[in-house]
């Protein structure tokens, strides 16, 4: 196969995969036939059956709500938030084009662009995820506020598009916010069950916007520190303790569309269907947190850390009883602990999608540099984020052991139906 037909303009991940699948289901193709085949079988997994079994799931990128949201946690994240340095409005929506394209391209597990072959032209695609399964990419685009408005100027013409819901989210107590590591005008969510896969994406995503927009910062995350639907099991985050157990999951979409997706009511009509995205950069102060006792952890926290269960309860999913009092009278789930502070009215809901993370060692202090990137969709911050955190800020035990570093805000549109674009909407108004 000549390497142009391997990599051609409809070169798909999928297929090759579903041919050395096969031969991992019982196709007698020995290490030459996996070569032959593009050398699309890792030769550490040679002889390996299991693992060279790909995913071959895929998400779709045409549909009504972005993918990345309602979509059942992956394992990995390369969060990118990017400033953008064009003037022109006609330039970004040109960028919003081709990164939509590009993205339900990688989605489908193909290559990012057609390549020209040229020996005289970067290709099109950088090449790292050639081999690589689709891994249930998802790819979901955001606007800060300071796409809208940045140092009081409306840089697109579009600031009259700029949803109340999308305004700054105001001081919260306790922040040690990183400017660098904070906003941004454009947000890239990649979700992947292969870290490979996800920083692939980015990378080709920031490659098609150069000229247009530099990166801000961004985050890495692996393991995810939620369920997002009812088939996975609840995982762990940094601090041994489950996390995501009382979150909505996709499959209620009555919660769903009261409390994560804007509604027609709440407007404006370039965001019907959409949502916005909170992120926070949370370090743990692991090295406290491995000194204090089990109890305290528990305390803290508000369940047991094994079970997961409420304290005084035996089951994960046993409910909250937050009135719930020992033999002496004394509320079972501490007056500070986080679940009770967290605990939700009925207008606060939220929907946490948020990844472990470390970026190594902090050398200053000696101590480990990791926690949560906690991410959360809703559909007015304000109304839901904003007064969590606040009552948490205020009171929560686990402020003892965490630090909020980083924080930003993005407005998710709908979907982008097919032939259109994530975004479509906002440059369809003005
Ligand atoms: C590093 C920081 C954090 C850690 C370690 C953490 C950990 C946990 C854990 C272990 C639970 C119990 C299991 C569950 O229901 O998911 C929980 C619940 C929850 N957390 Fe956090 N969390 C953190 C930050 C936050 C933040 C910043 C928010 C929102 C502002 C938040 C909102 C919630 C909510 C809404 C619940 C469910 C409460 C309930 O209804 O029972 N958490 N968190």
């Amino acid at each position: 196969m000549s390497e142009k037909k391997a990599v051609g303009k409809k070169f798909s991940r999928r297929d090759l995969f579903r041919v050395t699948g096969a031969a991992g289901a019982g196709l007698a193709l020995g290490a030459g036939g996996y070569a032959a085949l593009g050398g699309a079988a890792d030769a550490r997994d040679a002889g390996d059956e299991a693992s060279v079994m790909p995913d071959l799931r895929t998400v779709a990128f045409h549909d009504t709500h972005q993918a990345g949201i309602a979509t059942a946690q992956q394992e990995h994240l390369h969060f990118a938030a990017l400033d953008l340095v064009t003037r022109e409005a006609t330039e970004v929506r040109d960028l919003l084009r081709a990164w939509s394209e590009a993205a339900a391209r990688m989605m489908r597990g193909e290559a990012a662009g057609d390549d020209n072959y040229s020996e005289f032209l970067p290709p099109e695609d950088t090449g790292e995820a050639f081999d690589l399964s689709p891994a249930r990419l998802t790819l979901t685009f955001g606007f800060g506020p300071s796409f809208f408005q940045k140092d009081g100027e409306d840089r697109f013409g579009l600031g009259g598009a700029r949803p109340d819901a999308l305004a700054p989210l105001p001081p919260l107590t306790g922040d040690v916010l990183d400017e660098g590591r904070s906003d941004g005008d454009l947000c890239v969510q990649a979700c992947a069950d292969d870290p490979q896969v996800a920083f692939h994406a980015v990378r080709n995503l920031v490659r098609i916007s150069r000229g247009l927009a530099v990166v801000r910062w961004s985050q890495l995350g692996f393991g995810r520190t939620a369920s997002t639907s009812k088939a996975q099991a609840t995982p762990r985050n940094l601090m041994g303790v489950k996390d995501g157990t009382n979150n909505i999951k996709a499959e209620d979409g009555d919660l769903m569309n009261r409390h994560v997706w804007v509604p027609e009511e709440d407007g404006p009509l370039w965001m019907v269907g959409g949502t916005y995205l909170v992120a926070r950069r949370i370090r743990m102060l692991i090295e406290v947190w491995d000194r204090v006792s089990l109890g305290e952890q528990e305390a803290s926290i508000g369940r047991h850390k094994y079970s997961g269960a409420p304290i005084g309860k035996k089951d994960e999913f046993d409910p909250v009883d937050l009135k719930a009092t020992d033999e002496n009278g004394e509320p079972l789930i501490a007056p500070d602990a986080h679940v009770r502070l967290a605990r939700q009215s009925d207008e606060e809901k939220i929907l946490r999608r948020g990844y472990s993370f470390t970026d190594g060692f902090d050398a200053e202090r000696g101590q480990l540099d990791a926690g949560l990137f906690f991410i959360s969709f809703q559909r007015d911050p304000h109304k839901q984020f904003v007064p969590l955190q606040q009552r948490l800020a205020a009171n929560d035990r686990l402020n003892e052991y965490i630090r909020h570093t980083s924080s930003a805000l993005f407005a998710c549109p709908p979907g982008a139906r097919e032939g259109g674009y994530v975004g479509e909407g906002l440059f369809q108004k003005s």
